[in-house]
C-alpha cells in the first residue's frame, strides 16, 4: 500500500489499536477530521475493511487486520505506518480486552484468563511501543496514549484482574513519561469514562446513560493539537487523566 502524496504531507501521523468500532473509530474520524493521518489495526479483516472504506472517505487510511498480541502485527502496523506517511507522531494503546465473561472474581479466574488479559492490554502496547518510540523519537514533539479505566482503580468486585491489568498499563505510561521526556515524548494515560460500546455492554448488559464515544474522541483532541504546532503548547506528560461529562479532567495540559 502506497500513498506518495501523503508522504510528503506535514500532517502527523496517529497509529490506533483497535480503530473499527468504539472509542479507536470514533477517535479515527476525529482526528481524521482535524487533519491528522491515521493507521489503525483490529482483528476482524470484515471490519478492518469496512472501516478503512467509510474512513478513506475523510482521507487516507492505513488499516492492518490481526491480533496486537501478534509480534508480527505489531511490526506490520509500524512498518506498514510509515511506508505510507513516512513518520509515526502518536500512538494510542486503545485495544484491550475484558477476558472471560462474566467478569469472574479473582479467586475464580483462570490463570489463562489472567496470562490473557495481561498479555492483551499490558504486554501488547508495550512490545508495540518498543517497536514505534524509534519512530516517534524523529519529531520534535511526539505523543503516547494509554486508554485506561475507572477500573485501575476501582477495586470494583469482578473487575480485578482488568482493572490490575488497567492500573500496570497506567505505570507503564507514567514512568516511560519520565524516561522519554528528553526526546520530547509526552505520555499520558487517560480514563475515557463509560462510554456506549460494544464491551461496556458485554461487561454490562443494559447499561443505560453511556457516553458517545464520539463525544469523548472529541474530548481527547487537545491531547494531540501539539503535534500540529509544539510551539503554542507547553510540554506536558506522566499525566492521568479522565473524561467526564465530555470534559477532559487532569493536569493543566494548556
Ligand atoms: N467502553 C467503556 O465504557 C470503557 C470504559 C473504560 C475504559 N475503556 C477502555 O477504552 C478502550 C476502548 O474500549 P471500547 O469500549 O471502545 O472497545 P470496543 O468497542 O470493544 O472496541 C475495541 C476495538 O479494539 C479492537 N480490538 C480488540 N481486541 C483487539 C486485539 N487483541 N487486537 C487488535 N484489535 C483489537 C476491536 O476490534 P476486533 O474485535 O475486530 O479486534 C475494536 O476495534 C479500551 O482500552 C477499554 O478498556 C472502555
Amino acid at each position: 500500500m502506497n500513498f506518495p502524496h501523503d508522504k510528503n504531507s506535514n500532517s502527523p501521523v496517529i497509529v490506533i489499536t483497535g480503530g473499527t468500532q468504539g472509542l479507536g473509530r470514533a477517535l479515527a474520524e476525529t482526528l481524521l477530521q482535524g487533519g491528522f493521518r491515521v493507521s489503525f489495526c483490529a482483528r476482524s479483516s470484515v471490519d478492518v475493511e469496512a472501516a478503512k472504506a467509510a474512513l478513506q472517505s475523510i482521507s487516507p487510511v492505513v488499516a492492518v487486520s490481526g491480533d496486537i498480541n501478534d509480534d508480527t502485527v505489531q511490526t506490520r502496523l509500524v512498518d506498514e505506518t510509515v511506508r505510507a506517511f513516512g513518520r509515526i507522531d502518536g500512538v494510542v494503546n486503545n485495544a484491550s480486552t475484558l477476558g472471560s465473561l462474566p467478569l469472574p472474581v479473582i479467586l475464580q479466574s483462570s490463570f489463562e484468563n489472567d496470562r490473557h488479559v495481561f498479555a492483551t492490554n499490558v504486554l501488547a502496547p508495550l512490545q508495540l511501543l518498543r517497536k514505534a518510540v524509534p519512530i516517534l523519537t524523529r519529531q520534535s514533539r511526539s505523543l503516547i496514549l494509554g486508554i485506561s479505566s475507572d477500573a485501575a482503580a476501582g477495586g470494583y468486585p469482578g473487575w480485578g484482574i482488568y482493572g490490575a491489568s488497567k492500573a500496570a498499563l497506567d505505570l507503564l505510561h507514567k514512568t516511560m513519561a519520565a524516561e522519554l521526556a528528553a526526546d520530547g515524548v509526552q505520555v499520558h494515560s487517560v480514563d475515557p469514562g463509560d462510554m456506549d460500546t460494544t464491551m461496556h455492554h458485554a461487561a454490562d448488559p443494559g447499561a443505560q446513560g453511556l457516553a458517545s464515544p464520539a463525544t469523548v474522541a472529541r474530548a481527547l483532541l487537545p491531547l494531540f493539537m501539539p503535534l500540529l504546532d509544539s510551539r503554542s503548547h507547553p510540554f506536558a506528560t506522566g499525566t492521568r487523566l479522565r473524561v467526564a461529562g465530555g470534559v477532559l479532567e487532569g493536569a493543566d495540559l494548556a
